[in-house]
């Protein structure tokens, strides 16, 4: 299965990701963990991304384009679900370039996570993730089991530099200008499009797109 979740900053893809890659052993591929990686290994990317992540811009297309390309390579059979990419109509037609190898590789299904900009602001200041496992906890949503410690490994949990108000902001304005035009793109491909309601707590979302997935897998359109 090849799907793409799109949504803005704090709809929970992260979070919803690797609920689905797990139920569904798919890689789950998010651009921004791979340009905070770049940047934490000081590589040329990650230093050419560093400006336009601090301010909440997006990085230029043709960058994560060849990033993903590579990525997406090493998809395993059973799939992929990307995060965070197509994010631009460009994107998403470069995206479709290097699937067209084989009529086999389009992409699937496209989940669109919809939340309202009022609760993205409250998400976004109570976020704190793992900078080891990447695992993504709230202060008061999805709290972990020790304060301030990650579940899975122990490690210290750390807040995201951009998630400042006035970063949120443009990052908010970033995803309406040029990453919801992208929703249109996939619906006039004919490419399956689900609207989910991601103001429902996090449980609730992971229901509604379980439900939507197991349909899919189960009418054998998809594997
Ligand atoms: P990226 O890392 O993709 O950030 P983003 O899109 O702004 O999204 P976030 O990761 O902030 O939010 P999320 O939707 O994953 O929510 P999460 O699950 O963490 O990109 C960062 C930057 O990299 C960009 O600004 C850009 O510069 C660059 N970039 C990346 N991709 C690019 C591309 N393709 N092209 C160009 N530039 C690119 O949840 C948020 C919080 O809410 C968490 O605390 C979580 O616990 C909580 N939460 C989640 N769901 C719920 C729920 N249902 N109810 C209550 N709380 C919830
Ligand atoms: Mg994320």
């Amino acid at each position: 299965m090849r799907i793409v979740l799109l949504g803005a900053p704090g709809a929970g893809k992260g979070t919803q990701c690797k609920r689905i890659a797990a139920r569904y052993s798919l890689l789950h591929l998010s651009s921004g963990d791979i340009l905070r990686n770049q940047k934490a290994e000081g590589t040329e990317l990650g230093k050419k991304a560093q400006s336009y992540m601090d301010s909440g811009e997006l990085v230029p297309d043709e960058v994560m384009v060849e990033m993903m390309a590579d990525a997406i390579s090493k998809t395993p059979p059973s799939g992929f679900i990307l995060d965070g990419f197509p994010r631009t109509v460009n994107q998403a037609a470069g995206l479709d370039k290097l699937l067209k190898v084989s009529d086999d590789q389009k992409i699937d299904v496209v989940l669109n996570l919809k939340v309202d900009d009022q609760i993205v602001a409250k998400r976004m200041t109570g976020r704190r993730s793992c900078p080891k496992c990447g695992a993504v906890y709230h202060i008061e949503n999805l709290k972990p089991k020790g304060e301030g410690i990650c579940d899975n490994d122990g490690t210290e949990l750390v807040q995201r530099p951009d998630d400042s108000p006035e970063v949120v902001a443009n990052r908010l304005k970033a995803y309406h200008q040029q990453t919801e035009p992208v929703v249109d793109y996939y619906r006039k491909n004919n490419t399956t499009v689900y609207d989910i309601d991601a103001n429902k707590d996090a449980d609730e979302v992971t229901a509604l797109v379980f439900e939507k997935l197991d349909t899919l897998v189960k009418s054998s359109s998809v594997k």
